[in-house]
């Protein structure tokens, strides 16, 4: 008779996070709470001593605060959503439907051919769509095999680095989280945390 949490308001900018998943749901909560802007701005200007008010008219105006203001993370997207070029199809007539279980091979790269892009994101193989869609990206990668449209990815990252692709004809499911705005990604871990088959590997830019 436990009361499942689903969801989470925060308290400084109002942000309302939603999972199904209580563990997921925290994992959300604690990475909003650590780049969260409002509360970034809030906490700096408690630091900032705050000047009495001024008594003589005549007092020597106070000079303007010149504290530096919090590292801008962005709350939207930065990079346009319009990729490169494409050079793979999601179509096809692959028959090789085999279930992948997570997680991901995080030496993929050393086993695994790239066998093409899309929309600027590079892949890499084995690819025989639409049953077999292999890994995407090359620092957020997703094991498009293993996802199965879960979403807390999407939900968690906080550079709106991922949208849904529709891949209609995939044994695991008829979409995935595309990291379309590979770029934007800030390195946080919070998407292959919360992953609940761990289709994800963050690569950190060397
Ligand atoms: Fe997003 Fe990159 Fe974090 S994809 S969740 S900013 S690791
Ligand atoms: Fe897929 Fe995992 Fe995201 S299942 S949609 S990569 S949370």
């Amino acid at each position: 008779m436990t009361a499942t949490v689903t969801e989470y308001v925060c308290q400084d900018c109002g942000t309302l996070l939603r999972h199904s998943n209580p563990n997921t749901l925290e994992s959300m909560r604690d990475v909003h709470n650590q780049l969260c802007v409002v509360k970034r701005q809030k906490t700096m200007a408690q630091q900032v001593a705050v000047p009495k008010p001024a008594t003589p008219a005549a007092a020597a105006p106070a000079p303007a605060a010149t504290a530096s203001p919090p590292p801008a993370i962005p709350a939207t997207p930065s990079t346009p959503a319009a990729g490169g070029p494409t050079t793979i199809s999601l179509s096809g007539t692959g028959t090789s439907y085999d279930k992948v279980d997570g997680p991901i091979d995080p030496k993929f790269k050393e086993k695994r051919q790239p066998v093409g892009t899309y929309q600027g994101i590079k892949v890499w193989g084995p690819y025989d769509a639409p049953g077999q869609l292999g890994i995407w990206g090359e620092n957020v990668c997703v094991d498009f095999d293993i996802c199965v449209a879960d979403g807390a990815c999407i939900e968690a990252c906080p550079v709106n680095v991922y949208e849904w692709l529709q891949t209609p004809g995939h044994p695991a499911s008829e979409k995935k989280a595309f990291m379309i705005r590979e770029k934007d990604c800030i390195f946080c871990m919070a998407c292959e945390n919360v992953c609940p088959p761990q289709a994800i590997k963050i690569f950190k830019k060397g």
